[in-house]
């Protein structure tokens, strides 16, 4: 008999942690003594904030004795599908933080348990990586690759979680037996009858060594994991815990007796570090992986490929919620707040942790959970605006005639998507200050709803715009719920916003056109052009970058299959015939072609509308989609799936490219899985992938690659030669019986829901060698959308002479914009005159001649409003100093060091210069002083 070590692993995974154990142990000994680890840290300070001291303190203690273990430690478990890697890290860092404050380093979390998402993202093993975790524990990956990977003991493997970041970006993975739940028929759940058990634990225990030697098979050491838990358990914890100390004292008499079987409480921290010592003794050299976990199949007819699109609308919602964090917290730190403002700040933050849920933004839940997520992002962007205003007004102050000044009540207008803004609808004057939270200089399209009559638009420097009125598609004009004047949008450029930094625009209606002033007329020569067949009004062509591109768009819907086969939800997508159905053989065209942009608004029917822009200055072009109101259960009783398909003439051999979280491009290809062979049973659904930010095709010999930039996170895949496809919106009249127990068929003012968003398409040569390739055009779109220039608006009743003398018009929080490689992805208050500063370098090794290589930026004397003192740089997380940090090294062979130190010696410098290598992320606490403001 082989000797193992069993480990029983409890968790939780809903709230209500009851059961306090008083004895003590040290970490990881074998001891009988109960453990327990807890994931979700939005949960665990629900319960924290209503405990009394006493309890408090228990809790501290079987967190310093290692009785209670703290994993993962983000705001929620977060999906990895539709979740931005932006968002992600800063769940991560909001939670730690928390962890850190209550608990301090023994709380701090070491594996990265993601158990129930739907698969897994190279990203998220990335950014786990980079926390300094030592491993990761996965529930749930494709049914097929499951199989082979048990039947080859590959379920632990070491993961090369970023190409560029190379073996340090290593960790080491471990796919889980049993998912989350309790081997069968060791159930000690209300719901589970486990009383007549009880009577024999012999019988109980053979069961037990069943698993266990079916799991010995698998696992290449001789630890094997028990997890205790599932949905909704622990409701009689003390019974659980009871029944546990029976079985494991039972194996502790068995072992006198010579049995080699060990069974104990332990935790995932000391399943990796006995799972790391067998790995030193016996030289185990860990398979590697280099792909992901997407997508995800539970079985041959369930693809969970529904759910990259499920409530698209919650979907955008969810970014413009990082779109305001970000600039929230970047004015926060720029206006020099104090403290006043930081519970205002953590509303949003923690409806932001929540909606990156696996729940959440992936579209699994109830109705009325969706729509309390709605209302927890609502009231987080209503916290956040009196931040952005007390900066603003802060930042625009003159100090000379600071007695004179009102405060300028600074808004946003979050329906502009509708065309509806009653401030810009009803004024007379309003001003328009356009934040950039890009730390380079960027131009913006900005664009508001306006009634009939003739709009002036001033700069700060007094130049007065070309300013275009463009009628409002009467399919935006009628959507549901819509309550505006307007009948316009109003649309000017906001030249070289500065980085960190805005402009104010001063906009006049008058009811006559004025003569007297001439436009600065802008000489730019039409780089974008798109041509419409004569015949049915498709698009057909699109010159861009220098190149011409033959393709069509159109619209499609899937229907979704029926019985026997099984249905589409909000997790599948079950489509009931490969080929889509297409929705118009004409298009109605209406062009409106003006010195800002040129639009073409395109109806195809009732419910599916569409205006493609070309702007002078921007190489892409946009196709702004209205889609719904869906048609409903009566008259058409099946889920309706409605795609947008690009058509072009690339010749692709099957593949093409999708984001992971927004950031590594990975290549597909149909029906084909890079690291197992996979058997094609959904020839759609199952080339489906999540589409965070970007899917692309290329044509070797044509030297073409054509890109499509998403607003939101969607499902995409390459079905044919040339094409790129994505999925807009959907209703799944049936529910696919995952867990929501409800059919998805959202509505919105009594109709099916309207959903609006745009896609940016791209093309151009990416072989040949050229000052701006095509990578970098796609990222800087990318970027310039993900955290798009924020509209704020105001009335004033200043004329625009008064307004700028009184106010700064234009700021800059950066003294210098920094390289196109690097990003500012966090700025954020940490603190007493601290703050978290995380900079990024965006590209990848290979994607750009110049602007791939290493960069490196001097911080000193960059801000504008505080002078940097002192800077420690931390692990991710922001909750360990780097050089502390020490992972477990899983690469041993030939090695005589176990453990790495993420810290990059070379690249600390107290001189406040940062290096950074490609896709290279760096988070600094920096310490600093306020600038007299002049
Ligand atoms: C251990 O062996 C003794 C003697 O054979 C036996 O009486 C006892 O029941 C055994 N214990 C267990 C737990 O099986
Ligand atoms: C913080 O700043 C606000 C103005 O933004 C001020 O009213 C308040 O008194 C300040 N609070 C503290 C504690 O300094
Ligand atoms: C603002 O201050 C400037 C210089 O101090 C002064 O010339 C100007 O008249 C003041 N404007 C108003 C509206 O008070
Ligand atoms: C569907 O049909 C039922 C009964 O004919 C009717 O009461 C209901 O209003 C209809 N629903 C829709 C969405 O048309
Ligand atoms: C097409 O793809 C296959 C498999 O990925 C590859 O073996 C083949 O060389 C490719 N053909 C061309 C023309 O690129
Ligand atoms: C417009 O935006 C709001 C808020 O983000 C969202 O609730 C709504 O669904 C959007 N409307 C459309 C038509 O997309």
């Amino acid at each position: 008999m082989k000797r193992s070590s069993i480990i029983i692993i409890l968790f939780l995974s809903d709230p209500g942690l009851r059961v306090f154990l008083p004895v003590v142990l040290n970490f990881c000994t074998h001891s009988r003594t109960a453990v327990f680890i807890y994931v979700e840290s939005a949960f665990l300070f629900k319960w924290w904030k209503e405990q009394p001291r006493l309890v408090r303190s228990k809790f501290r203690k079987l967190i310093n004795n290692g009785q209670l273990e703290l994993i993962s430690g983000a705001w929620s478990m977060n999906d990895e599908a539709t979740t931005h890697y932006q968002s992600i890290i800063d769940q991560f860092t909001y939670g730690l933080k928390a962890i850190d404050a209550v608990f301090g380093p023994r709380g701090r979390p070491k594996v990265g348990w993601q158990i129930d998402s739907f698969g897994h993202s190279k990203q998220m093993a990335s950014i786990f990586s980079q926390l300094g975790f030592d491993g990761i524990f996965l529930g749930r990956i494709d049914y097929q690759d499951k199989k082979i990977r048990f039947e080859t003991k590959t379920a632990e493997m070491l993961w090369r979680a970023s190409d560029s970041l190379g073996q340090k970006s290593e960790i080491f993975t471990h796919i889980l037996y049993n998912g989350y739940d309790a081997p069968k028929d060791i159930c000690f759940e209300e719901f589970c009858d486990f009383r007549e058990f009880f009577d024999f634990p012999q019988n109980l225990w053979e069961n037990l060594i069943e698993n266990v030697e079916n799991q010995l098979k698998i696992y290449k050491t001789n630890n094997v994991i028990l997890t205790m838990g599932y949905d909704f358990s622990y409701r009689q914890a003390e019974v659980l815990f009871r029944k546990l100390d029976t079985l494991i004292k039972y194996g502790k008499a068995l072992q006198r007796n010579g049995s080699q079987y060990n069974l104990m409480y332990s935790t995932p921290s000391c399943y990796l570090k006995a799972v790391h010592e067998s790995t030193t003794k016996l030289n185990i050299m860990w398979p590697k992986k280099f792909d992901d976990f997407f997508p995800y199949a539970s079985l041959p007819t369930r693809y969970w490929t529904g759910f990259y699109t499920s409530r698209p609308a919650l979907k955008r919602f969810e970014r413009i919620g990082n779109n305001f964090l970000q600039v929230c917290k970047q004015l926060y730190v720029l206006a020099r707040l104090n403290n006043t403002y930081r519970t205002n700040l953590a509303t949003l933050q923690e409806a932001m942790g929540v909606m990156q849920h696996h729940d959440a933004v992936t579209g699994t839940e109830q109705q009325h959970v969706a729509d309390d997520y709605a209302k927890l992002l609502t009231e987080g962007l209503n916290k956040c605006s009196p931040i952005a205003m007390t900066s603003l007004n802060t930042l625009s102050s003159t100090k000379s005639n600071g007695s004179k000044q009102s405060t300028i009540p600074y808004t946003s207008c979050f329906l502009r998507n509708i065309s509806q803004c009653k401030l810009t609808e009803e004024a007379e004057n309003f001003i328009a200050t356009i934040y950039n939270p890009l730390s380079r200089v960027i131009d913006y399209y900005v664009r508001v709803p306006v009634t009939k009559g003739h709009y002036v638009v001033v700069s700060p420097n007094g130049d007065e715009l070309q300013a275009q009125l463009i009628p409002i598609h009467p399919h935006v004009l009628n959507a549901p719920g819509r309550k505006s004047k307007a009948t316009l949008d109003l649309v000017f450029v906001a030249t070289e916003l500065p980085p960190l930094g805005f402009k104010t625009f001063y906009v006049t209606k008058r009811s006559k056109p004025k003569l007297s002033r001439n436009h600065r007329q802008s000489e730019i020569e039409q780089k974008t052009f798109v041509k419409f067949s004569r015949i049915n009004g498709y698009l057909n062509k699109i010159i861009i970058n220098q190149k011409a591109v033959p393709i069509r768009q159109e619209f499609y819907y899937y229907k979704s299959a029926s019985k026997p086969k099984e249905p589409s939800g909000a997790y599948l997508f079950n489509p009931a015939h490969n080929t889509p159905i297409k929705i118009a053989e004409r298009v109605k065209n209406k062009f409106y072609i003006g010195e800002v942009v040129k639009e073409i608004h395109q109806t195809f029917n009732t419910w599916i509308s569409q205006i493609i822009r070309i702007y002078p200055k921007e190489n892409f072009v946009e196709f702004n989609w209205s889609v719904g109101p869906l048609p409903s259960t009566n008259r058409t009783r099946h889920s309706t799936e409605v795609i947008s398909r690009f058509v072009s003439s690339l010749h692709t051999n099957a593949t093409f490219y999708t984001d992971s979280n927004g950031r590594e491009m990975m290549k597909r290809i149909i029906n084909w899985r890079p690291s197992w062979k996979l058997h094609v049973t959904q020839p759609t659904s199952g080339n489906y992938y999540p589409v965070t930010t970007k899917i692309l095709i290329r044509d070797p010999k044509k030297d073409l690659e054509v890109a499509v930039l998403t607003d939101r996170a969607q499902g995409g895949t390459s079905l044919h030669n040339g094409h790129i496809e994505l999925m807009l919106h959907r209703n799944c009249l049936k529910d696919d019986k995952l867990g929501v127990g409800e059919i998805l068929n959202e509505f919105a003012f009594d109709k099916p829901l309207v959903v609006r968003g745009s896609h940016y398409l791209v093309a151009g040569s990416y072989l040949t060698p050229s000052n701006e390739s095509i990578a970098s055009i796609e990222k800087d779109i990318a970027q310039r959308k993900h955290l798009e220039a924020w509209t704020f608006l105001s009335k004033t009743n200043y004329d625009y002479t008064s307004y700028k003398e009184l106010y700064n018009m234009e700021y800059s929080g950066l003294k210098r914009a920094l390289p196109k490689n690097v990003h500012i992805l966090t700025l954020e208050p940490w603190g007493n005159k601290k703050i978290l500063l995380r900079l990024e370098h965006i590209f990848e090794k290979h994607e750009d001649l110049i602007l791939s290589r290493p960069v490196e930026i001097n911080l000193e004397d960059l801000f504008a409003a505080f002078k940097l003192i002192y800077i420690r740089e931390t692990t991710l997380g922001g909750n360990q100093w780097l050089d502390e940090n020490k992972r477990r090294d899983f690469n041993v062979v030939g090695k005589i060091s176990n453990r790495k130190n993420l810290s990059n010696r070379r690249n600390v410098n107290s001189k406040f210069i940062i290096n950074l290598d490609p896709l290279q992320i760096r988070t600094f606490v920096i310490w600093i002083k306020s600038l007299k403001t002049k």
